[in-house]
């Protein structure tokens, strides 16, 4: 009898690697640990370089199999070399996850040009060039793989200024379009790409919010707290694994409850 596969054993990603952008902070670094744990090997890449090493020479110590690699996703050749580390260390690529972004929060007459350039820069062309670089080696890997992009809720009912704003709101509204167009196009291919649209959480990017903000917000969710980037991290091990093989272009609200409907 052949063993069944249990996505959720300690062993569940070992043999599996992940590179995983926006690993020096939140939810990217919770994600990284999550995969360590289950025995994957991880590419940590970030444009933060002491986030990195700090957190990366943090893990190796626990014996996990960690790289670290320095990758502003804003320049398409920096995202090249990322990807040309991974093809130099790793055996293949069977994960990507895409969290790397940065969260704006002006009013709509604050917002130039220049704003909104930085904002898709990072998490629209950012996340769409990492995604083509990592389905390019997926679809020369015979296994296949998967790809997990971090939208928002805020892409789904918009940000008003306050804590996340039009420029924020529009580049994920369009991460959870791209992934659905990605999706349509590998169509019967071994490459899975699902969206993951997480609630307020309570990561280093909210920083900006008041404490009082953050309890209000809180109160104000169904579940009546604020996500932790381990819940993030959680579903996106989900997405990954071959429990969620039927899931396929799709976005998972891990909200508290926040967009159910
Ligand atoms: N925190 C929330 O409430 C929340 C809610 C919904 C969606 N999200 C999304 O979740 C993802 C992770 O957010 P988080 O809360 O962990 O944020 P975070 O600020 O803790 O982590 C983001 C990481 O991205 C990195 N980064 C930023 N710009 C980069 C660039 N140009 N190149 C490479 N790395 C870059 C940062 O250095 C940081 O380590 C983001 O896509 C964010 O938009 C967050």
């Amino acid at each position: 009898m052949t063993q069944a596969y249990t996505p959720f054993a300690d062993d569940s990603y070992a043999g599996r690697t992940v590179l995983i952008t926006g690993a020096a902070s939140g939810m990217g670094l919770e994600t990284a640990r999550a995969f360590a744990a289950k025995g994957a090997e991880v590419v940590m890449a970030d444009r933060d370089e002491a986030g990195l090493e700090r957190y990366g020479s943090e893990l190796r110590k626990g014996g996990a199999k960690i790289h670290t690699v320095k990758v502003d996703v804003s320049n398409p050749e920096s995202i090249a070399e990322a990807f040309a580390y991974c093809d130099a260390h790793l055996a293949r690529l069977d994960n990507v996850v895409t969290c790397a972004a940065i969260i704006t929060a002006k009013r709509l007459f604050e917002q130039d040009w220049a704003h909104w350039q930085r904002v898709l820069n990072v998490n629209l062309l950012g996340t769409f060039f990492t995604v083509q670089a990592g389905v390019k080696r997926m679809l020369e890997n015979p296994a296949g793989g998967n790809i997990v992009c971090v939208a928002s809720d805020a892409g789904v009912h918009g940000g008003g200024g306050l804590i996340a704003d039009t420029a924020y709101a529009a580049s994920k509204a369009a991460t959870l379009s791209l992934v659905k167009s990605v999706a349509r196009e590998l169509a019967g291919k071994k490459v899975r790409i699902n969206a993951l649209n997480p609630g307020p959480t309570d990561s280093p990017m909210h920083a900006h919010i008041d404490p009082s903000l953050k309890e209000r917000i809180a109160a104000n969710l169904p579940v009546r707290r604020m996500g932790r980037p381990e819940d993030m991290a959680a579903a996106i091990l989900f997405l990954c694994s071959d429990a969620a093989s039927f899931v396929y272009g799709a976005a998972l609200d891990v909200d508290g409850g926040s967009m159910f409907r």
